[in-house]
C-alpha cells in the first residue's frame, strides 16, 4: 500500500496515520485497512463493492431542514417507467402524498432514498441494515425501506429508550429513538441471539433463579442513558450515540472478522465498537469536525487508514 500523497485508486494515508492533504481516491479491498473516509457519503459509497457488509448502521440528521447534500431521485427505473420497489403503485402514492404534504419532508426523503437503495446493495446476502430514526421520522422511512427491501425483510423496530432533558407540559414528552431493522434476505439472514450480552430481568422473582441469574436476551426496547457528559466514551460530538447501543446490533448482526459500515458517521461509535469485538469497518462522514474526533478516537484502532475528500470518483 503506498504512503505517499494521493494517488488515485490507493490510499493516501498508511494504516494509524492521517492523511497529508485530501483530494485522494480509495480503493477498499476484503483484506485491506479499517477506513474512515471524509467526503460526501454518496460519492464515497459508489466505490465500495456490492455485497462486502454484513453489517450497516446509519444514524442520518434527523429532519431538521439541515440534511448536508441533496441528492435527487436516482433514474432507477422497472420497464413500466415506475420506480422500482415493493408494490409500486402505493410506493408512489405515497410518496406523492408526502410531497403534497411537505417540501421539507420531501428534500429529507429524496436525500435519503439514494442513500438506502445503496445500502441494500452494498449488504452481504444474508447482512443487516440499522437504520436509526427519530419518532418524526420513522413512519415514513418505514414506507420507504418497504419499497426499497419489501416488506418481508423488515425484521424488528428496536425502541431505545432514555430519560433526559425537558418535559413539555402540554404532550407526552418524547423519550425515545426508532431503530429500524432490515435484512436483505429474510430467508438467509445472520442473527446470533446467543452472542448478545443478555440484561437482568424486570421481575427476577417471577422467573426460576437459575434463569434470573442468567438474565433475558433484550427485547425490541431497550433503556439505555444518553452519553454521559463526564463519561468515558464522551467525545464532544453533539449527536454521539452511546456504545452499548451499537454494540448489541454488532454482536447480534455480525462476527468477529466482518466487514462493517457507517456512511453517517459521526463521532465514529460504530468504528469504537467494531474494533473492540474484533469486527473491521468503513465509516464516512462530511463534516470535517467528525473526522478530527474520529481520527483521534479511532487512531488506536489496528490498521486503519484515514483518507481525505474522496472527490469526482
Ligand atoms: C446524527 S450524526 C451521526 C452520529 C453518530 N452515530 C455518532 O455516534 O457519533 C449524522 C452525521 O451524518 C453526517 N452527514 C450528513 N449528511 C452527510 C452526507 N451527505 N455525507 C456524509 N456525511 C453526512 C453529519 O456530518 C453527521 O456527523
Amino acid at each position: 500500500m503506498s504512503t505517499a500523497s494521493p494517488v488515485p485508486g490507493r490510499y493516501n494515508a498508511a494504516p494509524g496515520k492521517a492523511p497529508e492533504s485530501g483530494g485522494a481516491a480509495f480503493d477498499w479491498q476484503p483484506d485491506g485497512p479499517n477506513l474512515v473516509v471524509a467526503g460526501d457519503n454518496l460519492e464515497v459509497i459508489a466505490r465500495l463493492p456490492d455485497g462486502a457488509f454484513r453489517l450497516i448502521y446509519l444514524d442520518p440528521p434527523f429532519n431538521t431542514g439541515r440534511t448536508q447534500s441533496r441528492q435527487r431521485l436516482r433514474t432507477t427505473r422497472s420497464e413500466s417507467g415506475r420506480r422500482i420497489g415493493f408494490k409500486g403503485q402505493s410506493y408512489e402514492t405515497v410518496k406523492g402524498a408526502v410531497s403534497a404534504f411537505s417540501d421539507s419532508f420531501m428534500d429529507y426523503w429524496e436525500s435519503l432514498e439514494p442513500r438506502l437503495l445503496e445500502a441494500r446493495r452494498l449488504l452481504a446476502g444474508d447482512g443487516t441494515l440499522y437504520l436509526h430514526l427519530d419518532y418524526r421520522e420513522v413512519h415514513y422511512a418505514k414506507v420507504l425501506l418497504d419499497a426499497l427491501f419489501g416488506p418481508d425483510s423488515f425484521l424488528n423496530e428496536i425502541i431505545w429508550a432514555y430519560d433526559y432533558g425537558a418535559r413539555p407540559k402540554r404532550r407526552w414528552p418524547a423519550k425515545h429513538d426508532s431503530i429500524l431493522v432490515y435484512v436483505k434476505d429474510p430467508s438467509q439472514y445472520f442473527f446470533a441471539a446467543e452472542s448478545v450480552e443478555r440484561e437482568p430481568y424486570l421481575a427476577p422473582g417471577l422467573v426460576p433463579p437459575d434463569k434470573a441469574a442468567r438474565g433475558k436476551l433484550p427485547t425490541d426496547v431497550w433503556w439505555h442513558t444518553i452519553v454521559s457528559p463526564t463519561g468515558r466514551e464522551k467525545t464532544g460530538y453533539a449527536t454521539q450515540k452511546p456504545e452499548a447501543i451499537i454494540r448489541r446490533m454488532v454482536q447480534a448482526s455480525s462476527e468477529p472478522g466482518d466487514w462493517t459500515l457507517d456512511y453517517f458517521a459521526g463521532s465514529g461509535t460504530l468504528g469504537a465498537v467494531a474494533a473492540a469485538l474484533g469486527r473491521r469497518f468503513v465509516l464516512v462522514d462530511s463534516n470535517p469536525e467528525a473526522m478530527r474526533i474520529m481520527r483521534a478516537r479511532l487512531l488506536a484502532a489496528s490498521g486503519t487508514a484515514f483518507v481525505g475528500w474522496c472527490q469526482g470518483a
